[in-house]
C-alpha cells in the first residue's frame, strides 16, 4: 500500500456534534459546566484524603488515585473539545490524535484495573474483616497502583502498535469531537475488517470481562452482607451501592462503543460526551454525596481553613 500516489495524512478533521448554533451552546454550557466540576471535585477528594488523617485507609487512598486518575482522563477530550465547538475547522495533528487514542486508552485501562482493586478492597473489608489491615497493607496498595499503572499504558501501546503504521492517505475527516479508535481505524486506506476485530477484542471484551467480574464480585459481596446482617450493614450498603453506580456508569458506555457492531451515530457521539465528562464529575458526586465521612472531613478541612484564614 505505499504507493507514490499515497499522500499521507498529516492532519484530521473532526466534525464536531452539530451544526446548529443553539446545540452548540448548550453543549458549550454543559460541557464547560461538568469539566469544571470534575475537576474541582476531583482535586477535592485528593486535597481531603491527602490532609485529612481521619481518611488514611486503603479505601481512601484508592479513592483518592481514582480521583487523579479522573482528573486526567478529562483533560484529554473535553479541553480541545471546548475549545474547538465555535470553530468552523476542528482541526487535530496526526501525533495529536494518536495522543489522545493512547492517553484516552492508557488511563481508561488504569481506572478499570483501579475499580476491581477497590471491589477487592471492599471483598475483603467486609468479608474477611479481621485481616483487613494485614491484606491491604501499604505495600499491597502500591503494588495495586503499580500494576494498574502498567497494564492500562502497556493494552495502550498493543493496540497503537498496529495504528501507527496503517496507510492513511484518503479520507481525513472524523465524525466526533475526539480521536477514538473504531472511527480512526475506518480512515486508513486498507482493509481494516481484521484489525476492527482486534480493536473490538482487546477494547471491547476487556471492558466486557471487567464489568461481569465486578458485578460478580459485588453480588458476591452482598450476598455475604446478607448472611451476617448486623449492625455495620447500612453503611457498607451505602458504600456498595455508590461503587456499583460508578461502574455502571463507567462501563456503560464503553461497552456500546466497542461492542455494538455499527454505531449509530448520533447516540455514540452523545454517548461520547457522556464518557467524557460526566463520567469523571460523578465519581466525586456519588462518592462525597454518600459517605459521611468523607463530607465530615470535608467540612473540617473548610473549617479549618476559614479559621487559618481569620488568625493570619
Ligand atoms: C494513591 O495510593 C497510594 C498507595 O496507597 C498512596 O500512598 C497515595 O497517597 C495515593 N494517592 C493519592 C493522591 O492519595
Amino acid at each position: 500500500m505505499s504507493g507514490a500516489n499515497c499522500s499521507v495524512v498529516s492532519e484530521f478533521v473532526f466534525l464536531g456534534l452539530s451544526n446548529s448554533w443553539e446545540i452548540q451552546l448548550l453543549l458549550f454550557c454543559f460541557s464547560c459546566i461538568f469539566y469544571v466540576s470534575s475537576m474541582m471535585g476531583n482535586l477535592l477528594i485528593v486535597v481531603t484524603v491527602t490532609f485529612e488523617p481521619y481518611l488514611q485507609s486503603p479505601m481512601y487512598f484508592l479513592l483518592a488515585n481514582l480521583s487523579t486518575i479522573d482528573l486526567i482522563f478529562c483533560s484529554i477530550a473535553a479541553p480541545k473539545m471546548i475549545w474547538d465547538l465555535f470553530r468552523k475547522q476542528k482541526i487535530i495533528s496526526f501525533w495529536g490524535c494518536i495522543a489522545q487514542v493512547f492517553f484516552s486508552h492508557a488511563v481508561g485501562g488504569t481506572e478499570m484495573v483501579l475499580l476491581i482493586a477497590m471491589a477487592f478492597d471492599r471483598y475483603v473489608a467486609i468479608c474477611k474483616p479481621l485481616h483487613y489491615l494485614t491484606i491491604m497493607s501499604p505495600r499491597v496498595c502500591i503494588l495495586i497502583l503499580a500494576v494498574a499503572w502498567t497494564i492500562g499504558p502497556t493494552h495502550s501501546l498493543a493496540q497503537l502498535a498496529f495504528v501507527v503504521n496503517l496507510p492513511f492517505c484518503g479520507p481525513n475527516v472524523l465524525d466526533s469531537f475526539y480521536c477514538d479508535l473504531p472511527r480512526l481505524i475506518k480512515l486508513a486506506c486498507t482493509d481494516t475488517y481484521k484489525l476492527g476485530f482486534m480493536v473490538t477484542a482487546n477494547s471491547g471484551f476487556i471492558s466486557l470481562g471487567a464489568f461481569f467480574l465486578l458485578l460478580l464480585s459485588y453480588v458476591f459481596i452482598l450476598a455475604t452482607l446478607q448472611k451476617h446482617s448486623s449492625g455495620g450493614s447500612p453503611k457498607a450498603l451505602s458504600t456498595l451501592s455508590a461503587h456499583i453506580i460508578v461502574v455502571v456508569f463507567f462501563f456503560g458506555p464503553l461497552i456500546f462503543f466497542y461492542m455494538w457492531p455499527s454505531p449509530s451515530t448520533h447516540v455514540d457521539k452523545f454517548l461520547a460526551i457522556f464518557d467524557a465528562v460526566l463520567t469523571p464529575f460523578l465519581n466525586p458526586v456519588i462518592y462525597t454525596l454518600r459517605n459521611r465521612e468523607m463530607k465530615m472531613a470535608m467540612r473540617r478541612m473548610f473549617c479549618q481553613l476559614m479559621q487559618f484564614r481569620k488568625n493570619h
